[in-house]
């Protein structure tokens, strides 16, 4: 087995609550077993141009309730580029990391993945608000969106009211509407749309009707960005495409609105959440859930488990192949979603 004396750690993809307290897991639960650790900024990309920062026990103090990551991330795809790759593992010889903890979600897993066939030694730690990767059965960041949304719903519900107006609500969810659905039941949306089903307006706008014939002129819609109408296609704010090959989603909120107010004539008004989903400081379950990611990681790396991911099932840190978490998306509990849906109209 190999003698760890020396490891990186990186975050890529979209920034999330949470990674700071992973971080600073990491570096404790490492240092703590006699071995070294180098912050890799900016994703992916510290690791081709060799961009690194001393992680210490002084560096990681104060992190812990910080939103974003001290490390930096970007969207980097070091196999869009084959010599990237080869400088890549030019840096991890010439640093001498014998191992790299990889903070990502779909994209900066899915290097991951190709990366341990290429013998380099990964272990991963699933990241996103959007909650979707598959094999565990939550990623931290999931619970700071869904209560940032959550309270967000509550104050458009007494603007709602005191107006008589109908609220859309754009929330983020690139492929599942996660986000979107818990936090919907937990601010009591009327209305609830997501990417796995599409878009039927006339049962929305019939919802909406439905509840002013009982007595309630105000209705909050929460859709995420990635929910579309039957047989259409995303609602962009770009084309242009990120190296892992996405467009930015944003806009479905205005076209509903504007149909909404049309069909029903209530007036509507839409707000976008955006960015604010991702920024702040992580909720209590994020910040154990990032604890105990990151010293599980470190326990893989000391067990020479590479290639695995830690995950979270039932109520235990696990590992699992990266390559499982990282094949197919994890979409919302059909369930969950009948259940929500008692509570519209
Ligand atoms: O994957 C997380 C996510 O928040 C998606 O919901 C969203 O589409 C995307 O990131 C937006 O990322 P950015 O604006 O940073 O490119």
């Amino acid at each position: 087995m190999t003698t760890i004396k020396q490891i990186g750690v990186l975050t890529g993809g979209g920034d999330c609550p949470g990674l700071n307290p992973v971080i600073r897991a990491v570096t404790r639960r490492a240092i703590r077993a006699g071995i070294t650790v180098i912050g890799l900024r900016n994703g992916w990309m510290g690791l081709i141009t060799g961009d690194t920062v001393p992680l210490t026990l002084e560096t990681v103090s104060g992190i812990l309730h910080r939103g974003g990551t001290i490390l930096g991330t970007s969207r980097t795809n070091p196999y869009k580029k084959p010599e990237d790759v080869v400088k890549l593992k030019e840096t991890v010889k010439t640093l001498g990391l014998d191992a790299i903890i990889a903070i990502g979600g779909e994209d900066t897993l899915g290097v991951a993945t190709k990366l341990v066939k290429d013998g380099i030694h990964v272990v991963g730690v699933p990241k996103t608000i959007d909650n979707d990767l598959s094999q565990t059965d939550v990623t931290f960041g999931f619970d700071t969106a869904v209560n940032i949304v959550m309270e967000a719903l509550d104050r458009l519900h007494t603007t709602a009211e005191s107006h008589h107006r109908i609220m859309v609500a754009e929330v983020m969810g690139r492929h599942a509407g996660w986000i979107a659905v818990h936090a919907g039941i937990a601010g009591g949306a009327d209305v609830i749309l997501i990417p796995e089903e599409p878009i039927d307006i006339d049962a929305v706008c019939e919802t909406i009707k439905h509840r002013h014939a009982r007595g309630k002129d105000f209705s909050i819609v929460v859709v995420a960005e990635g929910a579309k109408f039957a047989k259409a296609a995303d609602i962009t704010v770009s084309e242009k495409l990120d190296e892992f090959g996405h467009v930015r989603l944003g806009g479905i909120g205005d076209q509903l609105g504007k149909m909404i107010e049309q069909r029903t004539g209530y007036e509507t008004r839409v707000t976008v959440l955006g960015h604010i989903q991702r920024g702040g400081s992580p909720t209590a379950f994020d910040r154990v859930l990032g604890t105990r990611f990151g010293v599980k990681a470190v326990e893989l790396v000391l067990a020479g488990q590479f290639g695995k991911m830690v995950s979270l099932q039932g109520n235990a840190i696990v590992a699992v192949p990266i390559e499982e978490a990282t094949g197919k998306l994890k979409t919302v509990d059909r369930d969950l979603f009948e259940l929500a849906k008692t509570f519209s109209g």
